[in-house]
C-alpha cells in the first residue's frame, strides 16, 4: 500500500514508518515539524535502508495535502498529526481545536477530493473520561475533561458521521493507552521539548541525571500501592497495531473504534522500580499532591483488537524501560 503518515516525523509516526516500510508498504511522511525534526529522516534511512519522502506542511493546508495524495498515488492515510499536551490544551484551547479538529476536516476534504477513503486515526484512551468501570472496553461511555480530549472526541464523531454518509470510507480510530519505549536500535524514541509532562520520559531524565527527582503525583489513590495505574504500551507494539489496522481495513468498511493497550495496569512505583532495574541507576522521587484531572487507574480491555485486528501487545514493561533507557543515552542533553 502507499501510505501517507501525517505527523510522520513525530514519536509514534516515526516508529510506525519503520514497521510499515519493513512490511513492504511505501511510506510518505507529511509534517510541519512543529514538534519534531527532519533529522529523523536520516535515522529512519539508517534503520530501514530506505528513503522516506517528507512533505513539509501543515495539515490545514488542504491544497498541499491534495497534491501530496495525488503526486505520490496514496491509497491510505494514517493521521498522527496534532497537538497532544493535556495541560497546554487548557491554556491554548483554540490552538488545539485548530490543529486537531480543523486539521482533520482539512484532511478529510483532501481525501474526499482525491477519492482516498481509507484512514487510521490516532485517538486516545482519554476519550473515556473518568472510568466508570475497568478494564475499559470500546462500549464504555465517552466524555472528556479537557480541550485535548474533547478535540479527539469531536474528531471521532466527525469520522463516524463521514463513514455513515458514504460506505466507501474505511476508518479505524485507534484509542491508544500510554505509549512508551523506543525502537530496539535506540536511534528513535520520545524526546520531548522542555520538561516532560509524561511519566516515562521524566523518569528517564531523572535516571540520566538531567533532573534531580521525580515527583509522584499522589500515593493515596485506591490502587494497590496508592499511586496511579496506567496501561503502558510499547511504541513498537503500537506501531505493529497500525499495520494490523491497515490489513483489517482492506476488508472492512465503516468506522471502528479500537483500543490499543496491553490490558495490564502498572503503577507509578512499579514503573520506577522497573526503570531502576533496566538502567541500573537511581531514580530519586518524592511524593507530591495529586495532579488535577488525573484518574486513579486506566487500562484497556484489548479483546476487540485481538478479534478484529488479530493483534496483541507482546512487549513487557521491562522491555519498555530498557529501550527507553537505550534511547535516552543517545539523546543529546539540551
Ligand atoms: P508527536 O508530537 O511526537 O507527533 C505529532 C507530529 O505531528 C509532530 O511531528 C508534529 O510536528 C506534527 N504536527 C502537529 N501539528 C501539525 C499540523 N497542524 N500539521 C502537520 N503536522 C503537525 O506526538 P506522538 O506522541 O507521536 O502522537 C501522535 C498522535 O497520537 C497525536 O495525534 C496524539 O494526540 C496521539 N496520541 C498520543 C499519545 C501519547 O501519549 N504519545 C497518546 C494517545 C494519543
Ligand atoms: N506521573 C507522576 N509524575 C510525573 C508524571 C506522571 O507521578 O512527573 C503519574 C501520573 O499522575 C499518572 C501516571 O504517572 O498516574 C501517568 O501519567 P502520564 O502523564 O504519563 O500519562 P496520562 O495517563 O496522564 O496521560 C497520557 C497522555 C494523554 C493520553 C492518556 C491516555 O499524556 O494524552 O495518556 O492515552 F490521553
Amino acid at each position: 500500500m502507499k501510505v501517507l503518515l501525517t505527523g510522520g516525523t513525530g514519536y509514534i509516526g516515526s516508529h510506525t514508518a519503520v514497521v510499515l516500510s519493513q512490511l513492504g508498504h511505501e511510506v510518505v511522511l507529511y509534517d510541519n515539524l512543529s514538534n519534531s525534526r527532519d533529522a529523523v529522516l536520516k535515522t529512519l534511512a539508517k534503520i530501514t535502508g530506505r528513503h522516506f519522502p517528507l512533505v513539509r506542511g501543515d495539515v490545514r493546508d488542504t491544497e498541499l495535502l491534495r497534491n501530496a495524495l495525488a503526486s505520490y498515488g496514496i491509497d491510505t492515510v494514517i493521521h498522527f498529526a496534532g497537538l497532544k499536551a493535556v495541560g497546554e490544551s487548557v491554556v491554548k484551547p483554540i490552538d488545539y481545536y485548530a490543529n486537531n479538529v480543523q486539521g482533520t476536516i482539512s484532511l478529510l476534504q483532501a481525501m474526499q477530493a482525491q477519492q482516498v477513503k481509507t484512514l487510521v486515526f490516532s485517538s486516545s484512551a482519554t476519550v473515556y473520561g473518568q472510568p466508570q468501570y475497568l478494564p475499559l472496553d470500546e462500549n464504555h461511555p465517552t466524555g472528556a475533561t479537557n480541550p485535548y480530549g474533547r478535540s479527539k472526541l469531536h474528531i471521532e464523531e466527525m469520522l463516524s458521521d463521514a463513514a455513515s454518509s458514504d460506505a466507501d470510507w474505511r476508518i479505524a480510530s485507534l484509542r491508544y493507552f500510554n505509549p512508551v519505549g523506543a525502537h530496539e536500535s535506540g536511534l528513535i524514541g520520545e524526546n520531548p521539548n522542555g520538561a516532560p509532562s509524561n511519566l516515562m520520559p521524566y523518569i528517564a531524565q531523572v535516571a540520566a541525571g538531567q533532573r534531580s527527582e521525580l515527583r509522584i503525583f499522589g500515593n493515596d489513590y485506591p490502587t494497590p500501592d496508592g499511586t496511579g495505574v496506567r496501561d503502558y504500551i510499547h511504541v513498537m507494539d503500537l506501531a505493529e497495531g497500525h499495520a494490523a489496522a491497515l490489513k483489517f481495513l482492506n476488508q472492512a468498511s465503516g468506522w471502528h473504534a479500537i483500543n490499543l493497550g496491553t490490558g495490564k495496569g502498572c503503577s507509578v512505583l512499579e514503573m520506577v522500580c522497573a526503570f531502576k532495574k533496566a538502567s541500573n541507576r537511581q531514580v530519586p522521587y518524592r511524593v507530591d499532591t495529586r495532579r488535577i484531572g488525573d484518574v486513579a487507574a486506566c487500562y484497556a480491555n484489548p479483546t476487540k483488537a485481538a478479534e478484529l485486528l488479530n493483534w496483541k501487545a507482546k512487549r513487557t514493561v521491562d522491555e519498555m524501560c530498557a529501550s527507553t533507557w537505550q534511547f535516552q543515552q543517545t539523546v543529546e542533553i539540551e
